[in-house]
């Protein structure tokens, strides 16, 4: 029996992940770790709650005695580490939460992994435990009109969010390189799907259209992400860390490039077609608005190592998985209702921290 321990698991890709696993492997022990902050939400994982092989633990990262105490309990052989602030607009305002979370937070975690695992140089990587990082592609910065990123590309993030997760990714590292610490890094490109909280493009702009409120775009509109289906991203996860090679880093994307002002095009024809509503009525809510500082032009994956060496690629074209979204959405509306009125976190909240 496998003791995993996935971080941030009430998250938007982290519950997709929770649930992979804990349908997957009924011989896991599945560990959900999880501060429940506004962006986590025990709701996302209903459907799998009541599971034998899955436990929820409430808890912050950046408490190490906490973490430490959670590692020599548990003798975890695995850790997906998913547990981070998020979003690169709140990163602007408030910069040192996603230092405290993104790098104090992993640091601890490896920590207390070096700890249980007992690691250092004089002792060969153990190839029985693995510390998988969960990490984004906008560590490499910003691209121009052509080209992608690579495994090799240096490191350049441009805003607060990025810069914490390229300090962890380099943690993380520099743990594999000092004290052999068995580890595996994934960079992966913009995630969309169901579960996703509503201040992310996507969700937003699916809310908004439902709701006839204005679609504001940054800029030009022209700034281009990848975009990859977030079950597409856990099947990935799955994928190397079973067969992944310990000190590597996989780029994950779909190499689904898309300028915003084309994507929001998309999705309002998609809602207008759900909707009843005549073709290009929805567009009418698009506005341009003011640029946010530091925007990164152009985001574009190369995933080719991960394809070739360990076969995976995405399930859905770009088309499908938005379609499915919308579906989504657009039958969930009570679970967005409750995640804006942050009902459901006084919740969990209380109900886990009488545990
Ligand atoms: N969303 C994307 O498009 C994307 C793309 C590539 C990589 N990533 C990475 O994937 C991971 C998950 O992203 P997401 O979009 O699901 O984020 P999210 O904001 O939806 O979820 C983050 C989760 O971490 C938890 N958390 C935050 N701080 C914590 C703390 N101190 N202790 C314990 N738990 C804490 C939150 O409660 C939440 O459940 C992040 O590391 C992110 O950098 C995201």
């Amino acid at each position: 029996m496998k003791k995993i321990l996935i971080t941030g698991g009430a998250g938007f890709i982290g519950s997709h992940v929770v649930r992979l696993f804990v349908n997957t492997y009924a011989d896991y022990e599945v560990y959900n770790l999880d501060k429940l902050t506004y962006a986590g939400n025990l709701e996302n994982l209903k459907d799998v709650e009541n599971k034998p092989n899955y436990k929820f633990v409430l808890g912050d990262i950046t408490d190490a005695e906490f973490i430490n105490n959670l590692f020599e309990e548990h003798k975890f052989s695995a850790v997906v580490h998913l547990a981070a602030e998020s979003h690169v607009d709140r990163s602007i305002s408030n910069p040192l939460d996603f230092v405290f979370a993104n790098v104090i937070g992993t640091v601890n975690l490896l920590n207390a992994a070096k700890k249980a695992w007992g690691c250092n140089k004089d002792k060969p990587v153990p190839t029985d435990r693995i510390f998988y990082h969960v990490s984004t592609d906008e560590v490499y910065g910003s691209l121009g009109e052509t080209g992608f990123f690579l495994e090799t590309t240096p490191y350049d993030p441009q805003s607060p969010y990025s810069a914490s997760k390229a300090s962890s990714d380099h943690f993380v590292r520099a743990y594999n390189n000092t004290y052999n610490l068995p580890v595996v890094i994934s960079n992966c490109s913009n995630n969309y799907g169901a579960n996703q909280f509503p201040e992310k493009l996507i969700p937003l702009f699916i809310h908004n259209i439902k709701t006839n409120k204005a679609l504001p775009v940054y800029g030009d509109g022209k700034y281009t992400r990848d975009w990859l289906w977030v079950a597409d991203h856990a099947r990935a996860i799955d994928v190397i860390l079973h067969k992944g090679e310990l000190g590597e880093t996989y780029n994950i994307g779909g190499f689904n490039e898309w300028q915003n002002i084309e994507l929001i095009k998309l999705l309002c024809k998609i809602m207008d077609k759900k909707l009843g509503r005549a073709e290009g009525e929805s567009e009418k809510l698009i506005t341009y608005v003011k640029d946010r500082p530091g925007h990164d032009k152009r985001y574009a994956i190369d995933a080719s190592k991960l394809n070739q060496k360990l076969g995976w690629k995405p399930s859905v074209t770009f088309e499908e998985g938005l379609e499915k979204t919308v579906d989504w959405y657009l039958e969930n509306e009570e679970w967005l209702r409750n995640v804006t009125s942050g009902e459901y976190q006084k919740y969990y909240t209380a109900q886990y921290a009488t545990r």
